[in-house]
């Protein structure tokens, strides 16, 4: 699929008069651009009016980008229907939880479960797929996207009828799904299906498993548009097919869709301005790598610098754009795209960077584009090559979905919490790769099972089996708490791993916090373990008691003061370390636990440096260094040491 690394950016051509395309492609071979994604927004340019189609000026585009050497990811446009569509059915359009019909105007204006949408978008894809499938230009599809960017859920009445064919899939009867949606409870029981209704605005907190279930059937609503696409492309042509994912987004399980996709494609905009922006978009890159599987995976969107759709938009400070693009790579990309490449001009994003800016050609951002483009060209030996990571820390929707409801413990942010783990494990150095509940974890030293509220049998046995032979094991608060009906597990907190990591979790204690979302942890309300791993927490504590596992810190607040708050029980017969966390620690109490999880698990890091802003990753036989920081900083790996320069990025060989 590759000769070079992808390299441009969504292409609107249409923005613009054509005396501006011929400049595009003089531009694009200066800066290197290998392939452009073409037709994102294109369909009320394409289909004028309905069943009127006109691509005339997409053929002169594309022989264009032929003729210039680029190379053609091309969209399916049915990102954002035409207002003529919407005036001759409204029915196409999705509508919120309090009734609210979205309009016209924006993008994104359609129902997944519009029969319409489907129909008409179906047409377009077919027709677009039939003219371009023999182009030789044309080198993969890219299917609608972002889906469910702006509308992930959808609660029309076709939606209901829609969301209760799901659940009559699911559940079989009536009676199945009042069992494991727990309706006995406020007088919720249904007697057919047709009584189920999307969870829409209620006088009090809705049934749990009806969300739960609501958010599972969204993200197959979302899917099955995916899909349709996708079979109407095969059908004709046999070119790599994608949609684009968005990183660590909510409402789309990715393990269920990148099983979907011939290759994996993200767009990420870490904000300049966040100092954890970089070990976050470290994990971005993680999680598509995983997703991924054996397939390849692609950075499809970035920005150059700037965003124009957060309340303040910071610049990408001078190399930030190369450092972020290298990340990339190392961590397994196969190509760096950008949204967009020529700066619009009108229009919503006309603050948004671009690879041409306002400016011209004769600009810093111009020139880090053409830097990165000559870059990539000599990086190609990397192309297909594996990253490996002896490390897996699990991510899981379905837990997402129920750990973030209300009429919880605790608001608790999933992301947060997860993330805490891979961030301390990018601090030591550490590559991690995400495993999904079905994932295999026989390649792994060292699983962490980060708040992972909802399980199966089937995942705590092959936990447990990663543990009896040999791996370090840590769980933290909040996992093993519900079964997949969101109902709580026989036998009490954390299910068989409460003997794998001689533990019992008997009660929850978080601590007060009246308004504040569980998500930044400078909004939480601290506390403090003490003992041989002692430091700052962050919001929850829980009763538990060590039956079977030595303590390494206890509480000193609240109900659960002078009780366990870390725990591990040591390797023996074979078996790994088995680590419980009972809450969420402060970066330099995580820094501390992973110290000694890397020490049960023989996993070492790539390279070490005393810089926390140095970031070391290995891909295939190269070992990317990036500095991050404003100051220099050693590094030393197996076989070699340099002094990185600020912001400097090295690339070096290793065994
Ligand atoms: C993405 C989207 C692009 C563009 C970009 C701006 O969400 O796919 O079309 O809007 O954001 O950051």
């Amino acid at each position: 699929m590759f000769d070079t690394l992808w390299y441009g950016g969504d292409y609107n051509p249409e923005q613009w008069a054509p005396d501006v395309w011929d400049d595009d492609v003089r531009l694009m071979q200066r800066a290197g651009v290998t392939v452009a994604t073409v037709g994102v927004f294109s369909w009320a340019k394409l289909e004028p009016a309905d069943g009127e189609f006109d691509f005339a000026w997409l053929d002169d585009v594309i022989d264009r980008l032929h003729a210039g050497g680029v190379a053609v990811d091309l969209a399916t446009a049915t990102a954002a229907p035409p207002p003529w569509l919407v005036r001759e059915h409204p029915d196409v359009l999705p509508v919120m939880a309090d009734g609210t019909v979205l309009g016209v105007g924006s993008r994104q204006h359609y129902s997944p479960s519009s029969a319409t949408y489907r129909r008409y978008a179906a047409r377009l894809a077919e027709r677009i797929v039939h003219r371009y499938a023999d182009h030789p230009a044309v080198i993969a599809w890219h299917v609608n996207n972002e889906y469910g960017c702006h509308v992930p859920r959808c609660y029309s009445d076709e939606s209901a009828v829609a969301f209760r064919a799901w659940l009559a899939e699911r559940y079989g009867d009536i009676e199945t799904l009042n069992d494991a949606w727990g309706t006995a409870f406020w007088s919720q029981h249904y007697a057919s299906f047709e009584e189920v209704m999307p969870p829409r605005a209620a006088p009090a907190s809705i049934n749990p498993t009806q969300q739960l279930d609501f958010d599972r059937f969204s993200s197959d609503a979302l899917l099955a548009l995916h899909v349709m696409e996708s079979e109407i492309i095969r059908a004709r042509s046999d070119k790599p097919i994608t949609t684009n994912f968005m990183g660590f987004f909510k409402a789309a399980d990715y393990w269920a869709w990148a099983q979907h996709v011939d290759f994996v494609t993200d767009d990420a905009y870490p904000d300049p301005a966040d100092p954890r922006a970089i070990p976050y978009a470290a994990a971005v890159r993680d999680i598509m790598r995983s997703l991924a599987g054996d397939k390849p995976w692609i950075l499809m969107e970035q920005a150059t610098s700037a965003v124009n759709w957060r309340p303040r938009n910071a610049p990408k400070p001078v190399g930030g754009f190369r450092r972020l693009s290298l990340q990339s790579i190392a961590r397994g990309a196969d190509g760096i795209m950008q949204f967009q490449w020529r700066q619009s001009v009108r229009g919503s994003e006309k603050f948004h960077s671009a690879m041409v800016p306002h400016a011209g050609e004769d600009t810093r951002i111009f020139r880090e584009v053409c830097a990165l483009g000559e870059e990539l060209a000599r990086l190609t030996d990397v192309i297909g090559t594996r990253v490996p990571s002896r490390v897996a820390v699990m991510f899981d929707w379905d837990s997402w979905w129920a750990l973030e409801q209300t009429d919880t413990p605790a608001r608790v942010s999933y992301v947060h919490a997860v993330l805490a783990w891979h961030h301390a494990l990018w601090r030591a150095g550490v590559t991690v790769d995400f495993a999904s509940r079905s994932s295999s974890l026989d390649s792994y030293d060292l699983v962490i099972v980060p708040s992972m509220q909802v399980v199966t049998p089937e995942v705590q046995e092959r936990v447990a089996a990663a543990r009896e032979r040999g791996a370090t094991v840590l769980v933290t608060y909040q996992s093993a708490i519900l079964d997949l009906g969101l109902g709580v597990l026989p036998g009490g907190y954390l299910g068989s791993w409460a003997s794998m990591l001689g533990v019992r979790v008997e009660e929850f204690a978080p601590f007060a916090h009246p308004d504040q979302y569980f998500d930044a942890p400078s909004t939480v309300p601290g506390s403090a373990v003490e003992g041989a791993l002692a430091g700052d927490i962050e919001g929850w504590s829980e009763v538990v008691h060590a039956d079977a596992a030595e303590v390494l810190a206890t509480f000193t607040e609240g109900l659960a003061a002078g009780g366990p708050a870390i725990t591990r029980r040591a390797p023996s017969e074979g078996a790994g370390a088995a680590w419980y966390v009972a809450t969420q620690p402060s970066d330099a109490l995580a820094d501390a636990v992973v110290a000694r999880l890397l020490a049960d698990s023989g996993v070492t890091p790539v390279a070490t440096s005393a810089s926390p802003e140095v970031e070391a990753v290995r891909r295939g036989e190269k070992l990317f260094l990036i500095n991050h920081g404003a100051t220099a900083a050693e590094v030393e790996w197996d076989g070699g040491a340099a002094t990185l320069e600020p912001g400097e990025v090295r690339v070096v060989a290793s065994a």
